[in-house]
Protein backbone atom coordinates (compact mmCIF):
# COMPACT_ATOMS: atom_id res chain seq x y z
CA UNK A 1 0.00 0.00 0.00
CA UNK A 2 1.12 3.79 -0.78
CA UNK A 3 0.08 6.98 0.84
CA UNK A 4 -0.15 9.00 -1.88
CA UNK A 5 -2.51 11.84 -3.13
CA UNK A 6 -3.20 9.52 -6.24
CA UNK A 7 -1.48 9.38 -9.39
CA UNK A 8 1.43 8.66 -7.50
CA UNK A 9 2.48 12.26 -6.31
CA UNK A 10 3.69 12.42 -3.32
CA UNK A 11 1.41 12.67 -0.49
CA UNK A 12 3.42 14.50 2.04
CA UNK A 13 5.57 17.49 2.29
CA UNK A 14 7.36 15.66 4.54
CA UNK A 15 7.69 12.41 5.88
CA UNK A 16 10.14 12.07 9.29
CA UNK A 17 11.50 8.84 10.73
CA UNK A 18 11.72 9.45 14.47
CA UNK A 19 9.82 11.38 17.09
CA UNK A 20 11.90 11.98 19.13
CA UNK A 21 12.98 15.99 20.03
CA UNK A 22 14.81 16.46 16.49
CA UNK A 23 11.53 14.75 14.31
CA UNK A 24 8.98 16.29 16.66
CA UNK A 25 10.13 19.66 16.70
CA UNK A 26 10.36 18.92 12.40
CA UNK A 27 7.10 18.46 12.06
CA UNK A 28 5.62 20.79 14.58
CA UNK A 29 7.42 23.56 12.58
CA UNK A 30 6.75 22.33 9.18
CA UNK A 31 2.42 21.83 10.24
CA UNK A 32 2.69 25.59 11.38
CA UNK A 33 4.16 26.52 7.57
CA UNK A 34 1.23 25.28 6.15
CA UNK A 35 3.31 21.55 5.19
CA UNK A 36 1.70 18.14 4.75
CA UNK A 37 4.10 15.98 7.24
CA UNK A 38 3.94 12.09 8.75
CA UNK A 39 5.66 11.67 11.80
CA UNK A 40 6.67 7.92 12.22
CA UNK A 41 7.64 6.63 15.99
CA UNK A 42 8.19 2.91 16.63
CA UNK A 43 7.83 3.61 20.72
CA UNK A 44 7.23 6.82 22.51
CA UNK A 45 6.38 10.44 21.04
CA UNK A 46 8.78 12.22 22.84
CA UNK A 47 11.85 10.15 22.59
CA UNK A 48 14.63 10.03 25.16
CA UNK A 49 14.82 13.32 25.68
CA UNK A 50 10.87 13.19 27.53
CA UNK A 51 10.93 9.47 27.82
CA UNK A 52 14.68 8.21 28.98
CA UNK A 53 16.80 11.37 29.50
CA UNK A 54 16.42 15.27 30.18
CA UNK A 55 13.17 15.25 31.91
CA UNK A 56 13.48 12.02 34.00
CA UNK A 57 16.76 12.41 34.89
CA UNK A 58 16.19 16.29 36.00
CA UNK A 59 12.87 14.89 38.33
CA UNK A 60 15.75 12.50 40.23
CA UNK A 61 17.86 15.51 40.29
CA UNK A 62 15.10 17.76 41.47
CA UNK A 63 14.27 15.58 44.26
CA UNK A 64 18.17 14.82 45.30
CA UNK A 65 17.79 18.51 45.97
CA UNK A 66 15.18 18.02 48.45
CA UNK A 67 16.66 15.53 50.20
CA UNK A 68 20.10 17.20 50.36
CA UNK A 69 17.90 20.31 51.52
CA UNK A 70 16.41 18.03 54.33
CA UNK A 71 19.66 16.62 55.33
CA UNK A 72 21.61 20.27 55.58
CA UNK A 73 18.25 22.02 57.21
CA UNK A 74 19.81 22.70 60.60
CA UNK A 75 22.37 25.02 59.14
CA UNK A 76 19.43 26.90 58.13
CA UNK A 77 17.58 26.56 61.67
CA UNK A 78 15.17 24.69 60.09
CA UNK A 79 14.92 21.08 62.22
CA UNK A 80 13.81 18.12 59.83
CA UNK A 81 15.19 14.63 59.73
CA UNK A 82 15.67 12.47 56.48
CA UNK A 83 13.92 9.34 57.51
CA UNK A 84 14.83 7.54 53.48
CA UNK A 85 14.20 7.86 49.78
CA UNK A 86 11.43 6.07 49.20
CA UNK A 87 12.34 5.08 45.18
CA UNK A 88 8.42 4.06 44.17
CA UNK A 89 7.67 7.35 45.26
CA UNK A 90 9.89 8.96 43.56
CA UNK A 91 9.73 7.55 40.57
CA UNK A 92 5.84 7.91 40.63
CA UNK A 93 6.68 11.77 40.78
CA UNK A 94 9.00 11.32 37.61
CA UNK A 95 6.79 9.49 35.85
CA UNK A 96 4.13 11.96 36.60
CA UNK A 97 6.37 14.83 35.11
CA UNK A 98 6.91 12.82 31.74
CA UNK A 99 3.24 11.64 31.77
CA UNK A 100 2.07 15.23 32.05
CA UNK A 101 4.31 16.33 28.96
CA UNK A 102 4.09 13.22 27.12
CA UNK A 103 0.09 13.60 26.87
CA UNK A 104 0.30 17.51 26.11
CA UNK A 105 3.20 16.56 23.25
CA UNK A 106 0.70 14.01 21.94
CA UNK A 107 -2.04 16.80 21.62
CA UNK A 108 0.01 19.42 19.66
CA UNK A 109 1.04 16.85 17.25
CA UNK A 110 -3.04 16.25 16.63
CA UNK A 111 -3.57 20.04 16.98
CA UNK A 112 -1.44 20.96 14.36
CA UNK A 113 -2.83 18.07 11.68
CA UNK A 114 0.11 16.28 11.39
CA UNK A 115 -0.25 12.28 10.21
CA UNK A 116 1.09 10.44 13.12
CA UNK A 117 1.31 6.86 12.52
CA UNK A 118 2.85 4.09 15.28
CA UNK A 119 4.93 1.59 13.66
CA UNK A 120 8.63 0.67 12.87
CA UNK A 121 9.32 2.70 9.69
CA UNK A 122 12.48 1.60 7.08
CA UNK A 123 13.77 4.45 4.64
CA UNK A 124 12.86 2.65 1.27
CA UNK A 125 14.06 5.32 -1.08
CA UNK A 126 15.20 8.57 -0.98
CA UNK A 127 11.03 9.37 -0.79
CA UNK A 128 9.71 6.64 1.02
CA UNK A 129 9.54 5.48 4.43
CA UNK A 130 7.29 1.48 4.82
CA UNK A 131 5.87 0.98 8.01
CA UNK A 132 4.23 -2.66 7.78
CA UNK A 133 3.24 -3.00 4.52
CA UNK A 134 2.88 0.94 3.72
CA UNK A 135 4.59 3.59 2.13
CA UNK A 136 5.00 6.86 3.04
CA UNK A 137 5.86 8.86 0.41
CA UNK A 138 6.98 12.48 0.57
CA UNK A 139 8.78 15.20 -1.24
CA UNK A 140 11.20 15.33 1.62
CA UNK A 141 12.45 12.79 3.82
CA UNK A 142 13.60 13.74 7.45
CA UNK A 143 15.78 11.02 9.67
CA UNK A 144 15.63 11.34 13.30
CA UNK A 145 15.95 8.02 14.96
CA UNK A 146 18.26 9.28 17.74
CA UNK A 147 20.33 7.32 20.00
CA UNK A 148 20.88 4.98 22.41
CA UNK A 149 23.89 4.58 24.94
CA UNK A 150 26.96 3.01 23.81
CA UNK A 151 29.27 0.25 25.65
CA UNK A 152 32.80 -0.73 25.19
CA UNK A 153 33.86 -3.81 22.83
CA UNK A 154 34.61 -5.89 25.99
CA UNK A 155 31.57 -4.58 28.31
CA UNK A 156 28.35 -6.63 28.56
CA UNK A 157 25.43 -4.81 29.95
CA UNK A 158 22.89 -7.40 31.61
CA UNK A 159 20.44 -4.66 32.73
CA UNK A 160 21.30 -5.40 36.61
CA UNK A 161 24.74 -4.93 37.78
CA UNK A 162 25.89 -3.79 34.69
CA UNK A 163 23.44 -0.73 33.69
CA UNK A 164 22.80 1.91 31.47
CA UNK A 165 21.32 5.49 32.00
CA UNK A 166 17.90 3.07 30.65
CA UNK A 167 18.31 1.41 33.34
CA UNK A 168 19.20 3.58 36.38
CA UNK A 169 16.01 5.72 35.21
CA UNK A 170 14.02 2.69 36.62
CA UNK A 171 15.81 1.19 39.54
CA UNK A 172 13.03 0.58 42.27
CA UNK A 173 16.01 1.12 45.34
CA UNK A 174 19.06 3.42 45.86
CA UNK A 175 22.21 1.33 45.50
CA UNK A 176 24.19 1.08 48.41
CA UNK A 177 27.15 1.75 46.10
CA UNK A 178 28.27 2.24 42.74
CA UNK A 179 30.98 2.46 39.85
CA UNK A 180 30.30 4.91 37.30
CA UNK A 181 31.89 4.62 34.28
CA UNK A 182 32.50 7.93 32.23
CA UNK A 183 32.45 11.08 33.93
CA UNK A 184 30.57 12.65 31.18
CA UNK A 185 27.47 14.31 31.47
CA UNK A 186 25.38 11.30 32.35
CA UNK A 187 28.26 10.07 34.60
CA UNK A 188 28.15 13.18 36.49
CA UNK A 189 24.07 13.48 36.90
CA UNK A 190 23.88 9.79 38.06
CA UNK A 191 27.09 10.60 40.96
CA UNK A 192 24.96 13.71 42.15
CA UNK A 193 21.62 11.93 41.95
CA UNK A 194 22.66 8.77 44.18
CA UNK A 195 25.46 10.20 46.29
CA UNK A 196 22.33 12.52 47.13
CA UNK A 197 20.39 9.75 48.30
CA UNK A 198 23.05 8.45 50.22
CA UNK A 199 25.06 6.47 47.88
CA UNK A 200 28.61 5.70 47.58
CA UNK A 201 30.01 6.74 44.72
CA UNK A 202 33.00 6.44 42.30
CA UNK A 203 33.38 7.87 38.93
CA UNK A 204 35.89 6.16 36.65
CA UNK A 205 36.65 9.14 33.55
CA UNK A 206 39.33 8.06 31.06
CA UNK A 207 40.73 11.98 30.95
CA UNK A 208 42.45 14.01 33.19
CA UNK A 209 39.16 15.35 34.43
CA UNK A 210 35.30 15.28 35.23
CA UNK A 211 33.52 16.67 32.00
CA UNK A 212 36.17 17.18 29.85
CA UNK A 213 34.92 18.94 27.73
CA UNK A 214 33.91 22.02 29.49
CA UNK A 215 36.22 24.87 30.24
CA UNK A 216 38.94 22.98 32.65
CA UNK A 217 38.38 25.52 35.25
CA UNK A 218 35.02 24.09 35.49
CA UNK A 219 36.06 21.32 35.99
CA UNK A 220 38.16 21.64 38.59
CA UNK A 221 35.72 23.49 40.58
CA UNK A 222 33.31 20.82 40.26
CA UNK A 223 35.73 18.09 41.39
CA UNK A 224 36.64 20.43 44.45
CA UNK A 225 32.44 20.16 44.54
CA UNK A 226 32.22 16.69 44.68
CA UNK A 227 35.42 15.73 46.73
CA UNK A 228 33.26 18.07 49.47
CA UNK A 229 29.95 15.55 48.61
CA UNK A 230 31.98 12.59 49.33
CA UNK A 231 31.97 11.76 45.78
CA UNK A 232 35.01 10.10 45.09
CA UNK A 233 36.57 9.98 41.25
CA UNK A 234 39.78 8.37 39.48
CA UNK A 235 40.51 10.68 36.39
CA UNK A 236 42.92 9.10 33.86
CA UNK A 237 41.71 5.80 34.80
CA UNK A 238 40.76 3.13 31.91
CA UNK A 239 38.54 0.30 32.36
CA UNK A 240 40.17 -3.03 32.29
CA UNK A 241 37.10 -5.53 33.19
CA UNK A 242 34.34 -6.17 35.41
CA UNK A 243 33.26 -9.41 36.71
CA UNK A 244 30.34 -10.38 39.46
CA UNK A 245 31.05 -10.99 42.93
CA UNK A 246 28.24 -12.38 45.71
CA UNK A 247 27.13 -9.00 46.03
CA UNK A 248 27.94 -6.87 43.10
CA UNK A 249 30.78 -6.32 40.52
CA UNK A 250 34.60 -5.58 40.89
CA UNK A 251 35.61 -3.27 38.12
CA UNK A 252 39.31 -3.44 37.17
CA UNK A 253 41.35 -0.36 35.88
CA UNK A 254 43.97 -0.81 33.58
CA UNK A 255 46.27 0.50 36.57
CA UNK A 256 45.03 -2.64 37.95
CA UNK A 257 43.24 -0.95 41.07
CA UNK A 258 40.29 -2.42 41.82
CA UNK A 259 37.09 -0.75 43.19
CA UNK A 260 33.81 -2.85 44.44
CA UNK A 261 30.24 -1.58 44.23
CA UNK A 262 26.49 -3.03 44.01
CA UNK A 263 26.32 -1.49 40.49
CA UNK A 264 28.59 -0.79 37.36
CA UNK A 265 27.06 2.29 35.28
CA UNK A 266 28.10 2.70 31.81
CA UNK A 267 28.07 6.01 30.70
CA UNK A 268 30.73 6.39 27.98
CA UNK A 269 28.58 7.99 25.41
CA UNK A 270 25.47 7.98 23.28
CA UNK A 271 25.49 5.93 19.80
CA UNK A 272 23.23 6.78 16.92
CA UNK A 273 20.69 4.80 15.81
CA UNK A 274 20.94 4.04 12.14
CA UNK A 275 21.65 0.04 11.41
CA UNK A 276 19.02 -1.64 9.63
CA UNK A 277 17.37 0.81 8.77
CA UNK A 278 17.41 1.11 5.04
CA UNK A 279 20.20 3.83 4.91
CA UNK A 280 22.94 2.13 3.50
CA UNK A 281 20.85 0.90 1.14
CA UNK A 282 19.38 4.57 -0.39
CA UNK A 283 23.14 5.10 -0.37
CA UNK A 284 22.68 7.85 2.72
CA UNK A 285 26.85 8.91 3.51
CA UNK A 286 27.40 7.68 7.13
CA UNK A 287 30.64 7.97 9.41
CA UNK A 288 30.58 5.35 12.67
CA UNK A 289 26.68 4.94 12.17
CA UNK A 290 26.40 8.70 12.51
CA UNK A 291 24.48 10.22 9.07
CA UNK A 292 26.54 13.07 7.35
CA UNK A 293 24.97 16.20 6.93
CA UNK A 294 26.00 19.92 5.74
CA UNK A 295 25.59 22.98 7.40
CA UNK A 296 20.95 22.80 6.18
CA UNK A 297 20.98 19.08 7.38
CA UNK A 298 21.14 17.85 4.05
CA UNK A 299 22.26 14.33 3.50
CA UNK A 300 24.16 13.59 0.32
CA UNK A 301 20.80 12.19 -1.07
CA UNK A 302 18.92 15.27 -2.26
CA UNK A 303 15.71 15.20 -0.55
CA UNK A 304 17.04 13.71 2.91
CA UNK A 305 17.69 15.45 5.63
CA UNK A 306 19.10 14.18 9.17
CA UNK A 307 18.79 15.36 12.74
CA UNK A 308 19.38 15.50 16.68
CA UNK A 309 21.40 12.99 17.62
CA UNK A 310 21.46 10.79 14.91
CA UNK A 311 24.29 13.48 13.41
CA UNK A 312 27.54 13.80 14.76
CA UNK A 313 26.46 17.17 16.58
CA UNK A 314 26.22 18.20 20.12
CA UNK A 315 23.76 15.55 21.34
CA UNK A 316 21.35 17.75 23.16
CA UNK A 317 17.41 18.05 22.71
CA UNK A 318 17.74 21.97 22.01
CA UNK A 319 20.49 21.06 19.52
CA UNK A 320 17.64 18.40 18.13
CA UNK A 321 15.06 21.46 18.21
CA UNK A 322 16.83 23.61 16.26
CA UNK A 323 17.98 21.47 13.47
CA UNK A 324 14.59 20.11 13.29
CA UNK A 325 13.20 23.76 12.89
CA UNK A 326 15.85 24.96 10.47
CA UNK A 327 15.07 21.75 8.29
CA UNK A 328 11.27 23.06 8.07
CA UNK A 329 12.10 26.37 7.56
CA UNK A 330 14.38 25.52 4.92
CA UNK A 331 12.12 22.67 3.05
CA UNK A 332 9.33 25.60 3.20
CA UNK A 333 11.68 28.41 1.44
CA UNK A 334 12.46 30.84 4.40
CA UNK A 335 15.55 32.25 3.86
CA UNK A 336 17.32 30.33 6.79
CA UNK A 337 20.99 30.25 8.35
CA UNK A 338 23.26 27.62 9.20
CA UNK A 339 23.23 26.86 13.04
CA UNK A 340 26.05 28.34 15.17
CA UNK A 341 27.02 25.50 17.22
CA UNK A 342 29.30 26.96 19.34
CA UNK A 343 26.42 29.26 20.72
CA UNK A 344 24.42 26.25 22.01
CA UNK A 345 24.10 26.65 25.89
CA UNK A 346 25.39 23.74 27.58
CA UNK A 347 24.34 22.52 30.81
CA UNK A 348 25.25 19.49 33.43
CA UNK A 349 22.62 19.30 36.04
CA UNK A 350 24.12 18.46 39.18
CA UNK A 351 24.48 19.84 42.20
CA UNK A 352 26.81 22.11 41.28
CA UNK A 353 25.46 22.90 38.07
CA UNK A 354 28.30 23.60 35.35
CA UNK A 355 27.24 25.45 32.20
CA UNK A 356 28.89 27.21 29.60
CA UNK A 357 28.12 28.69 25.74
CA UNK A 358 30.54 29.57 23.46
CA UNK A 359 34.49 28.97 23.22
CA UNK A 360 36.49 27.71 26.19
CA UNK A 361 40.20 29.77 26.93
CA UNK A 362 41.77 27.20 25.12
CA UNK A 363 39.60 27.27 21.95
CA UNK A 364 39.28 31.42 21.82
CA UNK A 365 43.42 31.64 22.34
CA UNK A 366 43.39 28.88 19.47
CA UNK A 367 41.10 30.55 16.98
CA UNK A 368 42.03 34.13 17.97
CA UNK A 369 45.90 34.07 19.27
CA UNK A 370 47.29 34.39 23.05
CA UNK A 371 47.29 38.22 22.66
CA UNK A 372 44.14 38.53 21.37
CA UNK A 373 42.26 37.05 24.46
CA UNK A 374 41.45 38.05 27.88
CA UNK A 375 39.71 36.41 31.00
CA UNK A 376 37.71 37.77 34.11
CA UNK A 377 36.77 35.28 36.96
CA UNK A 378 33.77 36.81 39.56
CA UNK A 379 33.88 34.38 42.57
CA UNK A 380 29.85 33.85 43.84
CA UNK A 381 31.11 34.60 47.56
CA UNK A 382 30.90 37.63 46.79
CA UNK A 383 27.19 37.28 45.54
CA UNK A 384 24.43 37.70 48.32
CA UNK A 385 21.89 35.21 46.50
CA UNK A 386 25.07 32.52 46.32
CA UNK A 387 26.05 32.65 50.18
CA UNK A 388 21.90 32.66 51.19
CA UNK A 389 21.93 29.66 49.24
CA UNK A 390 25.47 28.53 50.34
CA UNK A 391 26.86 27.69 47.05
CA UNK A 392 30.23 28.04 45.93
CA UNK A 393 31.48 28.79 42.30
CA UNK A 394 31.91 31.50 39.68
CA UNK A 395 31.61 32.59 36.62
CA UNK A 396 34.47 32.91 33.82
CA UNK A 397 34.13 35.12 30.74
CA UNK A 398 36.31 34.72 28.10
CA UNK A 399 36.60 37.83 25.96
CA UNK A 400 38.60 39.42 23.08
CA UNK A 401 40.97 42.39 24.05
CA UNK A 402 38.73 45.43 23.20
CA UNK A 403 36.02 43.16 21.54
CA UNK A 404 33.43 40.97 22.46
CA UNK A 405 32.71 37.73 24.82
CA UNK A 406 33.00 34.72 23.46
CA UNK A 407 32.53 32.43 25.96
CA UNK A 408 30.58 32.20 29.65
CA UNK A 409 31.65 29.27 31.95
CA UNK A 410 29.09 29.35 34.81
CA UNK A 411 29.50 26.72 38.69
CA UNK A 412 27.36 26.85 41.18
CA UNK A 413 23.47 25.65 42.35
CA UNK A 414 20.78 26.83 39.83
CA UNK A 415 23.35 28.80 37.69
CA UNK A 416 22.02 26.59 34.88
CA UNK A 417 19.36 29.25 34.85
CA UNK A 418 21.49 32.57 33.79
CA UNK A 419 22.24 30.98 30.98
CA UNK A 420 20.04 32.60 29.25
CA UNK A 421 21.32 35.82 29.31
CA UNK A 422 25.01 34.02 28.69
CA UNK A 423 23.33 33.10 25.28
CA UNK A 424 22.11 36.30 24.37
CA UNK A 425 25.36 38.01 25.38
CA UNK A 426 27.26 35.61 22.82
CA UNK A 427 24.92 35.95 20.17
CA UNK A 428 25.02 39.63 20.48
CA UNK A 429 28.59 39.59 20.91
CA UNK A 430 28.39 42.12 23.54
CA UNK A 431 31.14 43.83 24.51
CA UNK A 432 31.68 44.21 28.70
CA UNK A 433 30.95 47.44 28.32
CA UNK A 434 27.11 46.43 27.27
CA UNK A 435 26.48 44.69 29.54
CA UNK A 436 27.82 46.31 32.71
CA UNK A 437 25.07 48.87 32.26
CA UNK A 438 22.64 46.65 32.73
CA UNK A 439 20.82 46.35 35.66
CA UNK A 440 20.79 43.33 37.40
CA UNK A 441 18.32 42.71 40.75
CA UNK A 442 19.18 42.62 43.51
CA UNK A 443 19.67 40.14 45.51
CA UNK A 444 19.86 37.58 42.63
CA UNK A 445 22.13 35.24 41.44
CA UNK A 446 22.34 36.77 37.86
CA UNK A 447 23.74 39.90 39.38
CA UNK A 448 27.40 37.84 39.22
CA UNK A 449 26.42 37.86 35.58
CA UNK A 450 26.41 41.66 35.35
CA UNK A 451 29.53 42.14 38.32
CA UNK A 452 31.49 39.77 35.71
CA UNK A 453 31.28 41.76 33.25
CA UNK A 454 31.80 44.90 35.32
CA UNK A 455 34.85 43.49 36.51
CA UNK A 456 35.89 42.31 32.56
CA UNK A 457 35.34 46.37 31.57
CA UNK A 458 36.95 47.69 34.36
CA UNK A 459 35.08 48.45 37.01
CA UNK A 460 34.19 45.71 39.66
CA UNK A 461 31.73 46.57 42.28
CA UNK A 462 31.84 43.41 45.11
CA UNK A 463 34.85 42.11 44.28
CA UNK A 464 38.31 42.22 45.79
CA UNK A 465 41.02 43.62 44.53
P1 LIG B 1 29.87 11.97 27.23
O1 LIG B 1 30.53 11.85 25.93
O2 LIG B 1 29.43 13.27 27.75
O3 LIG B 1 30.82 11.35 28.36
C1 LIG B 1 31.39 10.06 28.29
C2 LIG B 1 32.66 10.07 29.11
O4 LIG B 1 33.13 8.73 29.22
C3 LIG B 1 33.77 10.90 28.49
O5 LIG B 1 34.21 11.85 29.43
C4 LIG B 1 34.82 9.87 28.15
O6 LIG B 1 36.14 10.36 28.28
C5 LIG B 1 34.54 8.77 29.16
N1 LIG B 1 35.01 7.43 28.74
C6 LIG B 1 34.88 6.86 27.52
N2 LIG B 1 35.45 5.63 27.52
C7 LIG B 1 35.95 5.42 28.75
C8 LIG B 1 36.65 4.35 29.38
N3 LIG B 1 36.95 3.23 28.72
N4 LIG B 1 37.00 4.46 30.68
C9 LIG B 1 36.69 5.59 31.37
N5 LIG B 1 36.04 6.64 30.82
C10 LIG B 1 35.66 6.56 29.54
O7 LIG B 1 28.65 10.91 27.17
P2 LIG B 1 27.49 10.63 28.20
O8 LIG B 1 27.76 11.24 29.53
O9 LIG B 1 27.28 9.15 28.15
O10 LIG B 1 26.26 11.38 27.57
C11 LIG B 1 25.82 11.06 26.24
C12 LIG B 1 25.24 12.27 25.58
O11 LIG B 1 24.04 12.67 26.20
C13 LIG B 1 26.19 13.45 25.62
O12 LIG B 1 26.37 13.96 24.33
C14 LIG B 1 25.52 14.43 26.49
O13 LIG B 1 25.76 15.76 26.06
C15 LIG B 1 24.05 14.05 26.41
N6 LIG B 1 23.44 14.39 27.69
C16 LIG B 1 23.23 15.71 27.98
C17 LIG B 1 22.74 16.08 29.20
C18 LIG B 1 22.57 17.53 29.50
O14 LIG B 1 22.65 18.36 28.61
N7 LIG B 1 22.36 17.90 30.76
C19 LIG B 1 22.39 15.10 30.22
C20 LIG B 1 22.71 13.76 29.83
C21 LIG B 1 23.20 13.45 28.60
Amino acid sequence: MTETSGAGAPAFDIVILGGGSGGYACALRAAQLGLQVALVEKAKLGGTCLHNGCIPTKALLHAAEVADLTRESEQFGVRATLDGIDMPTVNAYKDGVVAKLWKGLQGLVKSRGITYVEGEGRLVSPTAVRVGDTDYVGRNVVLATGSVPKSLPTLAIDGERVITSDHALTLDRVPASVVVLGGGVIGVEFASVWRSFGAQVTIVEALPHLVPAEEESSSKLLERAFRKRGIGYELGARFSGVERTEHGVRVTLEDGKTLEAELLLVAVGRGPVSAGLGYDEVGVAMDRGFVLVDDYCRTNVPGVWAVGDLIPTLQLAHVGFTEGILVAETIAGLATRPIDYAGIPRVTYSEPEVASVGLTEAQARAAHGDDAVTTVTYDLAGNGKAQILKTAGSIKLVALVDGPVVGLHLVGSRVGELLAEGQVIYSWEAHADDVASLIHAHPTLSEAMGEAHMALAGKPLHAHG
